[in-house]
């Protein structure tokens, strides 16, 4: 049985850039549905149930078909919004330092230029759907709840949640604003961790 992982902070800890509402909402409404349904298509699957999610997107093919696209949408929930709380803190913000820091600005030129980028894929992602930073530090869209898991990508170290049930309640149809704050809650001691880590694999 999968299980929603508890937020390693209050609820209310992201505001004023994301309101303790939007968190209770998104975390104990939208993440609780994707692992509720998640284990209800798995149901009589035990060998596929006992599998860490990575794994299952990482093998969509051993899906028996009939659940298919419900364990890709609904384990996709599930990893996207387990790295997703991951990812923030409210201590969060500035810019990565150590290795990601340097190989972002060689990459990008700068760290401005990296955040644009990333900006631009998040406002022209054309309804539902996330964007990545892999460890190959690519910047990725993906729509609905797919990630680059699914087509064999690399790990995703970030992941930017673009569906309206992450910012409406706060940003209403505002987007550009949404991203804009976002960063100031993003942990990148953790996400230079995942790269790290990554790295050393
Ligand atoms: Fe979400």
């Amino acid at each position: 049985m999968f299980t929603v992982p508890e937020l390693g902070y209050e609820y209310g800890a992201l505001a004023p850039h994301i309101s303790e509402d939007i968190m209770r909402l998104h975390h104990d409404k939208h993440h609780v549905a994707y692992v509720t349904k998640l284990n209800a298509a798995l149901e009589g699957q035990d060998e596929l149930a006992s599998r860490d999610v990575v794994d299952l997107l990482r093998h969509l093919d051993d899906v028996p078909e009939s659940i298919r696209t419900a364990v890709r949408n609904n384990g996709g929930g599930h990893y996207n919004h387990s790295l997703f709380w991951q990812v923030l803190s409210p201590n969060g913000g500035g810019q990565p330092q150590g290795t990601l820091g340097e190989t972002l600005i060689q990459k990008y030129g700068s760290y401005e230029a990296f955040t644009e980028k990333f900006n631009a894929a998040a406002l022209s992602l054309f309804g539902s759907g996330w964007v990545w930073l892999t460890s190959e530090l690519e910047i990725v869209s993906s729509p609905n709840q797919d990630s680059p898991l699914l087509d064999g990508g690399a790990e995703p170290l970030l992941g930017l949640d673009v569906w309206e049930h992450a910012y409406y309640l706060d940003y209403k149809n505002k987007r550009d604003d949404y991203v804009a704050a976002w960063w100031n809650v993003v942990d990148w001691g953790f996400v230079s961790g995942r790269y790290d880590a990554a790295q050393a694999e």
